[in-house]
């Protein structure tokens, strides 16, 4: 993980690293750090925590620099403090450099630089890399770019690095292999980013480096991005960004991640816009148009994805099947990469992830196609990684998600692939046409459902107070509504830190029931159609054993609303469309017992928004 910055040009590199950095807390918070040139020297200045930290720190620096690098962290090798934070200097203090990743064979690398007579003050494997880079350049004699380069050659892991050689203070050299480096472009001015939002107030105009390239970049010369392991030119690809500042900022809410649950009427719909067309409700996407073949001749999909994407690919599961008839296999990216799964030229791989970027997605997809897979990305971030590593794809059109709860890609996820569903169910016709245009119609009247739903906020925050100091939780839910179950726990867990659980409803009595008393909170998501007998038996069964009952319920429902302790109501919607609903309470329930406890809600602990390292 981890979120670096850098810029040259003519304006104050400070204020746009710092705010640049701000932006990427998300990648981690553990430490930051800045190294700037002043004309005369390097000035460094690192600190274990937040950017704002480094602010205070910070304040004693000289003057103006136009050349700079910054870095946050999300630890890996080596606990968070001053001494691990990024910038690393080398040996004679000539090189600095950030790093974003992972470098596996570091250790080898530091014994034989120990040799050599180098010493290190961290325990990072990026002060290793610094210092190898000093070694190439040093004993080889060659400049900075193809001693990275050399140096690179040498390395086994991922990086994103950025690195300025005080002796030549008119450079950045950067380099990419696993994790993600983008380059703004100005006018005789560059920035460089872990993505595009660092610097979306000054370019619209932005390259995104693929693996194994690096790029020179100049003042005033320009940049020239080459291969690493042949040296070739390669002509840059310039993509024009589509979002604004406007759309990364709080815009008046206490947390991202509430400005990201309200804004879910307009994602979801921003999903299916230009997608559903017309009153004959046609399906139009051009990634699943090019390859129809594909997905109507698949033996099977296989989901592949981690955390809140793989929960929205364990719905995905029931919809495909139920309205495509096409069976599906839902699996931990981490698990399916070191598994010897079996895969064949004729099954689709669907691979979901927000950030794009997530390492064990992204080793999924690579093995799926090394066995001749089809692959089929599913993503929020434009021109991530995965974006670019399928080999189609529809992007969710969720607009920046930066509190580390997925809350809007969740619901959007699951809008790509109901559409999917839909499409190829009409085609194979296993969907009846009355059918397929009831759920169309269902699937347009979400967004309006979802913002009578975010409505019960209030009430939702009253019933946080009362379970606020609860240990333990448990959600249940069954059909659909058991991977929501799934999401509300760990949304709670990993925002919260309470202990939460989420089981198919009717697992209970074989195991979780034995956890029940009267201190025991269970969010019950009881919508009428699908199973609803069934899960009011297992509410008395919940009752009888003096459980807490939170009740997710249909408009209007009377029976729950007699059983539970407190229902928060939601608008009836068809059964497969309905975690699209049932997810808001259970996002806005995390959201106020986190704010109520006072945690980091945007930035938990332990945690970052993109996983880049496995
Ligand atoms: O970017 P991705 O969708 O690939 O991320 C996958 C998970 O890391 C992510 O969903 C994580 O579980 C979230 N923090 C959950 O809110």
């Amino acid at each position: 993980m981890c979120g670096i910055v850098g810029y040259i040009g003519h304006r104050d590199a400070y204020p746009i690293i710092t705010n640049g950095l701000k932006r990427l807390e998300y990648r981690g918070y553990d430490s930051a750090g800045i190294a700037l040139y002043n004309g005369n020297g390097l000035e460094l200045f690192k600190t274990k925590g937040k950017v704002a930290q480094l602010e205070v720190i910070s304040k004693k620096r000289s003057s103006n620099a136009h050349i700079g690098i910054g870095h946050t962290r999300w630890a890996t090798h080596g606990v968070p403090s001053d001494i691990n934070a990024h910038p690393h200097t080398s040996n004679s203090g000539d090189l600095v450099l950030i790093h974003n990743g992972i470098i596996e064979n570091y250790n080898s690398l530091k014994i034989a630089l120990e040799n050599k007579g180098f010493h290190f003050e961290s325990d990072t494997d990026t002060e290793v890399l610094v210092n190898l880079i000093e070694y190439v350049q040093k004993t080889e004699g060659h400049k900075l770019g193809k001693a990275v380069q050399l140096a690179l050659k040498e390395v086994v892991g991922a990086y994103a690095i950025a690195v300025i050689d005080n002796k030549k203070p008119n450079e950045i050299v950067v380099a990419k292999l696993g994790s993600p480096l983008a380059i703004g472009i100005g006018n005789d001015e560059f920035f460089i980013a872990s993505d595009a939002s660092p610097f979306i107030e000054y370019t619209k105009n932005a390259i995104y480096l693929e693996d194994e390239q690096m790029a020179i970049i100049r003042l005033e010369k320009g940049l020239r991005i080459r291969k690493i392991k042949d040296d070739s030119l390669v002509s840059p690809v310039i993509q024009e960004l589509h979002f604004s500042l406007e759309q990364i900022e709080k815009g008046g809410y206490d947390h991202f991640m509430l400005k990201e649950i309200f804004e879910q009427p307009k994602a979801i719909k921003d999903t299916y816009r230009g997608r559903l067309v017309g009153k004959e409700g046609l399906i139009k996407m051009a990634g699943v148009d090019d390859h129809l073949d594909k997905f109507l001749n698949a033996d099977r999909l296989i989901i592949v994805a981690c955390g809140t994407s793989w929960h929205a690919g364990l719905v995905a599961e029931y919809i495909f099947e139920n309205l495509a008839r096409i069976p599906v296999e839902v699996e931990y990216a981490s698990e399916f990469r070191y598994r010897n799964p079996v895969i064949s030229s004729r099954d689709v791989v669907i691979a979901i992830s927000q950030s794009g970027e997530t390492a064990d997605t992204l080793a999924a997809i690579k093995l799926a196609k090394s066995h001749g897979a089809f692959v089929f990305g599913v993503c929020n971030v434009v021109g991530s990684t995965i974006a670019r590593e399928t080999n189609a794809g529809s992007y969710t059109h969720a607009g920046p998600e930066i509190g580390v709860a997925s809350t809007k890609a969740f619901t959007t996820q699951i809008t790509i692939l109901t559409l999917i569903a839909l499409k190829l169910g009409r085609l194979k016709g296993t969907l009846e046409e009355k059918q397929y245009i009831e759920t169309v119609r269902g699937l347009e009247a979400i967004p309006e459902k979802v913002s009578i739903a975010l409505k019960e906020n209030d009430a939702v925050e009253a019933i946080a107070k009362v379970y606020n100091q609860a240990k333990n939780c448990l959600y249940l839910g069954r059909g659909y509504n058991f991977p929501v179950a799934l999401e509300g726990a760990l949304k709670l867990k990993e925002i919260s830190y309470i202990h939460a659980e989420g089981y198919p409803a009717a697992e209970m009595k074989h195991g979780p029931i034995a956890l029940i008393d009267e201190n025991m909170p269970v969010i019950v998501i009881a919508t009428k159609k699908g199973h609803y007998d069934k899960i009011v038996s297992n509410i008395q069964e919940i009752k009888s054993r003096k459980g807490k009952i939170i009740a997710i319920v249909s408009q209007g429902d009377q029976t729950v609303r007699e059983l539970a302790d407190h229902v928060i109501e939601v608008p009836e919607t068809l059964e497969c469309l309905a975690p699209l609903l049932t997810t808001i309470p259970l996002q806005l329930l995390s959201y106020h017992i986190a704010v109520q406890l006072n945690r980091n809600v945007d930035q938990p602990r332990n945690l970052a928004k993109s996983v880049t390292v496995e």
